[in-house]
Parts: C-alpha cells; sequence; structure tokens
C-alpha cells in the first residue's frame, strides 16, 4: 500500500501554453490529493490509528520529509508541492526569446507545455504582453525551452503540445520537405524523449523518429459525450460524413461507436492557389458519396484552419437536402477571420453547432450559440500520470472500449455483440 508521491514531476508552462498547463495542474493536484488521502484511510482502518498518523507514514514510506514551517498539517501537506516550474521567459526587442529556469529541477521529469496556435496575448518577462505570436515563435520558445531543461539537467524531458506544429506536410510531394517528421527529429536532438499531442493529422510523422516516442490522444470520447448530451439529436436519421478522404478512418470510427452509417465528401485542391479563408479557399470541387438527405448529419475533422473544407462541405451537405449539421473539430484554430465566416453561414442557417476542444486557447469563439467547447485538459493530466510512473497508457489511447460503454448506456444497440472499431490515426 505505496502512495505514489509525485515530487519528481516538474511542469513547464511556455507563454502560450500557460492556461492548458493550468487545468492540467489542477486535475493532477485533485488526483493526487485523492489518492493519498484514500491510503491514509486505508492504512488508518487497517492499522487501527488516526488518519495523522496515517499521513506520517505515508511520508516516512516515502521517505518525505517536510521542510519549514508548513502551516498546513496532516492531509493537505503534500498538495502544496505546485508542480509547476518557475521559468523567467525574455523576450527581448528583435524577436529572439530566453527561457531561464528559476529553481533546480535536476533529476526531474520535466513536462513542457505549449500551445503553438495561440493567437491571443501572452506574457513574457517584465510584464511585456505581446499578441499574435506566430507558430513560428511559439516554436522557437519550445526549443530554447527544451535546451534550457536539459541543460539544467532533467531526467526525462516530455513535450506536451496538443497540436503538433507543420502536421500537415507530413508527406512530400515534389521538391517539398518532410517538416513534420524534421520537426520532430530536431526535438529528439535536443533531448525531448516523448512527446504528449491530440489527433495527430498522419502517424507516418513518427517513422522519421529514432527514441522519441509519441502518445497521440484521442478527444472521440469528450466529443462523442457531448453529442449524446445534445438533446433528440442522435435519432434513426442520422449519418455521419467524412469532410474529406483524409478523414475517412477518423469518420467510420465516429460510425461505428454510433452504430450509424457513413457517407464520405470527395473533395480536390487546387495548390496553384492559396486558401486564405473559407471564401476564398482553393478547394476546386466536391462531391457527395452515399445520401444525407433529410438526415441530421454529424462531421468530423482534425483540424479547423480557415474553416473552408467545413463550410464548402456544410454548403453541398445542405444543397443535397441535409437536415441539421454537427461538425467536431480536434484543433480548433479558427485561423484569420474563419469566426466571421462561420458567423455568417450559422446565420443563413448552414449548420447546428460546431463541437471543438480547449487543445488551441480561443477567447471569441467559444462565447458563440453555435460553439460547444469541450475540455480535454483532464484526458491529458491522466496520461501524464501514468506517465510518470511508468504506467501503461494504452487504455487511455485506446478509448473504444469506454466509448462503448457510454454509448451503450444511451443507446440499445441493435446487436451488441458487432461493435467493431476500426483503426485510426
Ligand atoms: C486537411 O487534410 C485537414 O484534415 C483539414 O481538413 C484542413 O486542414 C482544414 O483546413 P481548412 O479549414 O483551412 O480548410
Amino acid at each position: 500500500m505505496k502512495y505514489f508521491n509525485p515530487a519528481n514531476l516538474a511542469i513547464i508552462a511556455c507563454p502560450g501554453g500557460d492556461v492548458f498547463a493550468d487545468e492540467v495542474i489542477g486535475h493532477l493536484r485533485n488526483k493526487y490529493r485523492h489518492s493519498r488521502s484514500k491510503t491514509e484511510e486505508e492504512i488508518s482502518k487497517r492499522y487501527n490509528i488516526t488518519q495523522e498518523q496515517a499521513a506520517l507514514h505515508i511520508d516516512l514510506m516515502n521517505r518525505i520529509v517536510i521542510r519549514g514551517t508548513d502551516s498546513h498539517s496532516g492531509t493537505d501537506r503534500h498538495i502544496q508541492r505546485p508542480f509547476k516550474v518557475n521559468v523567467k521567459f525574455t523576450r527581448f526587442p528583435n524577436g529572439e526569446i530566453k527561457s531561464e529556469i528559476e529553481e533546480s529541477i535536476r533529476g526531474k521529469d520535466v513536462f513542457i507545455f505549449q500551445d503553438v496556435e495561440n493567437r491571443y496575448a501572452v506574457k513574457f518577462h517584465g510584464g511585456q504582453t505581446v499578441s499574435n505570436l506566430s507558430i513560428n515563435d511559439h516554436l522557437m520558445t519550445v526549443m530554447v525551452t527544451v535546451d534550457a531543461a536539459r541543460q539544467a539537467g532533467a531526467e526525462r524531458i516530455t513535450l506536451v503540445i496538443p497540436l503538433y506544429p507543420y502536421s500537415r506536410q507530413h508527406k512530400a510531394k515534389g521538391r517539398e520537405g518532410l517538416t513534420a517528421s524534421r520537426i520532430g527529429k530536431i526535438f529528439e536532438n535536443l533531448g525531448v524523449d516523448h512527446i504528449i499531442t491530440l489527433d495527430i493529422h498522419s502517424r507516418d510523422i513518427m517513422n522519421a523518429f529514432d527514441k522519441l516516442r509519441l502518445e497521440n490522444l484521442h478527444a472521440s470520447y469528450q466529443i462523442i459525450q457531448t453529442l449524446l448530451n445534445m438533446d433528440g439529436i442522435l435519432s434513426d436519421d442520422f449519418v455521419v460524413v467524412s469532410p474529406d478522404t483524409g478523414a475517412v478512418d477518423r469518420n467510420k470510427f465516429y460510425a461505428s461507436a454510433l452504430k450509424k452509417p457513413l457517407a464520405l465528401l470527395y473533395k480536390e485542391r487546387d495548390y496553384s492557389k492559396l486558401s486564405k479563408d473559407a471564401s476564398q479557399s482553393n478547394i476546386s470541387q466536391i462531391r457527395l458519396l452515399g445520401s444525407v438527405k433529410d438526415k441530421t448529419v454529424f462531421m468530423a475533422d482534425d483540424i479547423l484552419g480557415t474553416g473552408g473544407t467545413l463550410i464548402k462541405g456544410m454548403k453541398h451537405l445542405k444543397e443535397n437536402g441535409a437536415g441539421k449539421i454537427i461538425c467536431a473539430i480536434s484543433l480548433p484554430l479558427f485561423s484569420g477571420d474563419a469566426i466571421s465566416h462561420f458567423d455568417e453561414a450559422y446565420k443563413e442557417g448552414l449548420f447546428y453547432r460546431i463541437i471543438g476542444t480547449n487543445a488551441i486557447y480561443q477567447e471569441e469563439v467559444v462565447k458563440r450559440e453555435w460553439y460547444v467547447n469541450v475540455n480535454i485538459t483532464r484526458l491529458f493530466a491522466h496520461v501524464i500520470s501514468r506517465l510518470h510512473q511508468n504506467q501503461s497508457v494504452s487504455s487511455l489511447l485506446d478509448n473504444a472500449a469506454i466509448i462503448n460503454r457510454l454509448v451503450s448506456k444511451t443507446i440499445i444497440p441493435e446487436n451488441q455483440n458487432e461493435l467493431l472499431f476500426p483503426e485510426r490515426n
């Protein structure tokens, strides 16, 4: 009955990843607080001692030295450990960034958080606030921070980047680079051991790594839970539609999980043009395979960038007689003026709801009536805690079984034994 003491767990939040990191830290604290007090309760019952004495017993077993004049006694002492490491991030006038780790992290298991798509105001040393930093600025911050952590003697470094940068450049056509894999290789060379990310655009990216491990989490459980909470949505006339061929596996997974049919939109892009926004997208052709007439449509995609894919797709579905349309996005970037394009589309009655996770920090879109924000920080906290304790994470990565239980509780399946969840990215 050994309580696991997370004394070696250290979290660094880069400017941009702060809000996400703080939420994850909140879950971690609750988790360890809960597990500690359960262990205390068990020990106090088993040895017929008070919970205070049990707390001392745990401290002894874990060789925890309580330093200083800690006013919090008993079960709350360990919660004082905040996990978060003080780091001074300085941004120089020419845009260079410096990370200085202000306390010892020697021998620690360090998790570095960054949201490379955060376009909102982030804070640097000296009260400096900068908005609209590019993905490249955020990426550079991660790199200098990883290096600082390595130089400071971190035992293991894990990057927590819900959006894997440059993931859409995962295959080279013509004279392009293999940028997505190269980014991973740069991280690996800097000393990153693990990356935790969400619904990565393509798992092929991993093929270029030597030692680096990538844990790809899925937002599907939280998305399905949100969908099932929408009253009367999951009717008989419900169809899952893949917005393009690249998203087929993802949507096949949702269709199987919800026991609903799958249809497909086939889109072609004209790469001689650049997608500027949802109205000037380079999508040149779109076709529907399957029927959506008078049906409620659910469409899932990994990334929403300009919104061109979804808006063009939704228009096409409406022209083909679709009823209510609900889309789910794991990584809602809402680049440029995407939000206003969705405002217009909503006014025109093109869709009912867009479900998006909080993997990307958003302030504006979360205020919209048409937007449903899904919190996935608890999942990240569970994975971090398991990795920190060197425990298996496979049941958290492959969530088909828990989705199956969730859906079975909500809808009665036609044949409970025929629930097949296909492989997906
Ligand atoms: C592409 O293959 C991705 O999965 C997304 O469909 C795409 O990145 C969305 O971009 P946008 O919103 O700019 O059309």
